[in-house]
């Protein structure tokens, strides 16, 4: 399979990332809105994503994206309840769906509070299932999937080295992981990989070391982050100077 040519930016502040991602998210929403009536996107959660949610809530993003036909869904979702600091739900709700006209029925949460997190992830499926129109064994198209990397590659809840990234069949899993102590909720990579477009937004230094592997180096599962490889669309990386220290050598520039 043809890698995808990935488009990294880098950016020089977190200000800038969040400006330019909002953009990028506007502007991907705006032709989906126009090519489909709709746009469905995937938020990603920890820290990173506060900037551009923050931007997104705020003009002219505020008024230029029509939020009314947007539709909201999870990359992964820690196994709290919604209003737990550590939610990602939460997390979206506070710095930007409570702040659009967002259509309730149009947030799509996966159920970190359920006491049985594998329970909680066939329901998420299903719900996909539904809010996409599938055919058994079709998978979701997201106009926009959002995504982080950790220090340690792992992207949604695909950490590294899990049993997760080898599934090939069910659209979103729950996953035991060692690193966080703790249940996931997670989308698998035959989702991530079937978006029209994926945007990572990285940053800090403690990436740069994982990033330059995943641009340079092939596919592992030592790094997930590098088995988001979108088999019909786009894969962009927005980045802080932190986060591209050494890029310039990886990628040969
Ligand atoms: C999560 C995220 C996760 C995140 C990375 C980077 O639930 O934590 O989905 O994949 O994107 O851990 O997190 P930071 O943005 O906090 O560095």
């Amino acid at each position: 399979m043809a890698a995808p040519v990935a488009d990294v930016l880098v950016v020089s502040s977190a200000a800038a990332l969040a400006e330019e991602a909002a953009e990028r998210f506007a502007g991907t929403a705006s032709r989906a809105l126009n090519d489909a009536g709709r746009f469905s996107v995937a938020l990603s959660g920890g820290a990173t994503p506060r900037g551009l949610y923050a931007r997104l809530a705020a003009e002219p993003f505020r008024s230029r994206v029509d939020w009314s036909r947007v539709r909201v869904f999870w990359g992964d979702e820690r196994c709290v309840p919604p209003d737990h600091p550590d939610s990602n739900y939460r997390l979206a709700h506070e710095l930007l769906l409570s702040r659009v006209a967002i259509l309730p029925d149009n947030v799509h949460r996966m159920r970190g509070e359920a006491a049985d997190p594998d329970l909680a992830a066939a329901e998420y499926a299903a719900e996909l299932q539904t809010a996409f129109g599938l055919k058994r064994g079709e998978r979701p198209r997201f106009d926009l999937i959002l995504l982080g990397m950790g220090a340690d590659g792992h992207t949604a809840s695909l950490f590294p080295h899990s049993p997760a990234l080898r599934e090939v069949t069910r659209l979103a899993l729950a996953a035991y992981v060692d690193a966080v102590r703790g249940y996931r909720l997670t989308l698998t990579l035959p989702v991530l990989n079937t978006a029209a477009a994926v945007l990572f937004l990285v940053a800090g230094s403690d990436k740069a070391q994982r990033l330059r592997a995943v641009l340079r180096d092939k596919p592992s599962p030592e790094t997930p982050a590098s088995l988001v490889r979108p088999e019909r669309g786009t894969l962009s990386w927005m980045v802080d100077r932190a986060a591209a220290t050494g890029l310039a050598d990886a990628l040969g520039k």
